[in-house]
């Protein structure tokens, strides 16, 4: 999580206690997409290991790649350990000196994670094998005695959830087209998840899981509690309650029953934190604000109201059109009943609507969208082929 606003659910109580591969199926897919076809079948660590199409990394090789998991190059810390910034050569992927090579991002396991390793497998299982514009690449791993980690492409903007709720000079507020550009990036990625090629749903879709390039695409990072969807007749899949407070379906919660439809309500949770700039659960605000569905749910309803939710960094960016629809879809997203949310597919169909290139103004390598010139951001640099990194953010609890 990396912040103490998230708070992970974990309820001792269920039936899930293996990784399962659903029925995959390689028709129809897209040259941008792939995975791999894999037999319905219970999946030990082994196989897992081997039919990945990820690399094997020793300890030795990371421990060089991060300058020994230096502390100044923590990217950021989560509930299962810290991520650190590394080099490797694009080859060999050997460890690369500082600055040449690939950029890497490493996520180092506590070793004392209870959840951590059946965690770190799933991600290895599910990443290993699909492919995807909007997932986050997964370039290795490392399982070595006591320890686990994760090799992933380097993200240079970092999580949504820094651009979102991070104040300080760098993280200027995201504009109204770049927001609806990252919405459209997480929800393809939701939509692969969710279509027959993949059949997964992906249980933790939340801000800080969603990590943006240097342009501003989004891709869906930590599948540690990814599960296959349900098959044959079944509607869904029983499992222990699990994800992270504030985005998890009411039926979910309730029942532990997990469909597509329970991701759909976290998008929904999102678009809402992405329309407002406000947390999805925030200790912080005034009574009654606390939850933000709550709060924002009449006004989401009201035509005329519905400005009231909208984050006042905006500014004119808007068209009342836009915001109309994309009120219309976090209330669908939102729905209790989850008959009534839509599917992914649906979603990205809308918010392709309201994408328009020709409201992309230039965007400074804060994220920032000057109209005003006031406003300057201190850092340089456009959106195409220039270095763009986040600085390290402020350590901060875990589980709160
Ligand atoms: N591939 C990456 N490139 C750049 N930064 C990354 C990358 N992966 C993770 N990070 C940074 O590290 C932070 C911690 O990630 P991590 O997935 O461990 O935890 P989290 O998503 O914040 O919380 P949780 O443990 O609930 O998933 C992210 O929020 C992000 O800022
Ligand atoms: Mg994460």
């Amino acid at each position: 999580m990396g912040n103490c606003f998230g708070v992970k659910i974990k309820a001792e109580n269920s039936a899930d206690s293996a990784i399962t591969w659903g029925s995959s199926s390689r028709n129809g897919s897209k040259s941008t997409s792939s995975l791999s076809s894999v037999p319905p079948t219970l999946r030990s660590e082994g196989d897992i290991l081997q039919s990945s199409n990820v690399h094997s990394f020793t300890f030795n090789d990371l421990k060089t790649a991060t300058r020994n998991f230096r502390p100044d190059s923590v990217l950021g810390e989560g509930g299962f350990g810290s991520v650190f910034k590394g080099w490797i050569e694009e080859k060999t992927l050997t460890a690369a000196k500082p600055g040449t090579g690939i950029v890497i991002a490493v996520k180092k396991l506590n070793q004392d994670s209870f959840q951590g390793h059946r965690e770190w497998l799933a991600e290895v299982n599910y990443l290993g094998q699909l492919s995807h514009p909007n997932l986050v690449k997964l370039i290795g791993y490392c399982l070595e005695d006591e320890q686990r980690l994760l090799v992933y492409e380097f993200m240079p903007r970092g999580s949504l959830e820094n651009h979102l709720f991070r104040r300080g000079s760098y993280f200027q507020p995201l504009s109204w087209s770049l927001r609806m550009k990252v919405a459209l990036g997480a929800a393809k990625g939701l939509a692969f998840l969710h279509s027959d090629k993949a059949r997964v749903i992906y249980r933790d879709f939340k801000t800080s899981n969603v990590l943006l390039d240097a342009d501003y695409n989004a891709k869906l990072s930590d599948f540690g509690l990814a599960k296959d969807g349900p098959t044959g007749d079944k509607s869904h899949v029983s499992t222990r309650v699990m994800g992270t407070y504030g985005y998890a379906a009411p039926e979910y919660l309730a029942t532990g029953h997990l469909t597509a439809r329970s991701d759909v309500y976290s998008f929904g949770v999102v678009l809402l934190e992405l329309l407002s700039g406000r947390r999805a659960i925030d200790k912080h605000r005034p009574n009654g604000e606390h939850n933000l569905i709550e709060w924002a749910r009449p006004y989401l309803t009201n035509k005329r109201r519905v400005f009231h939710i909208l984050d006042s960094r905006f500014g004119s960016q808007y068209s009342l059109t836009g915001a109309h629809k994309m009120a219309n879809l976090a209330l669908q997203c939102l729905s209790m009943d989850a008959r009534y949310r839509p599917s992914m597919s649906q979603v990205v169909s809308i918010l392709e609507q309201v994408q328009d290139p020709k409201d992309l103004p230039r965007i400074t390598s804060g994220g920032a969208v000057n109209k005003s010139r006031k406003a300057k951001s201190r850092s340089s640099g456009g959106i195409r082929g220039v270095k763009v990194e986040y600085p390290r953010p402020s350590a901060s609890p875990l589980y709160a």
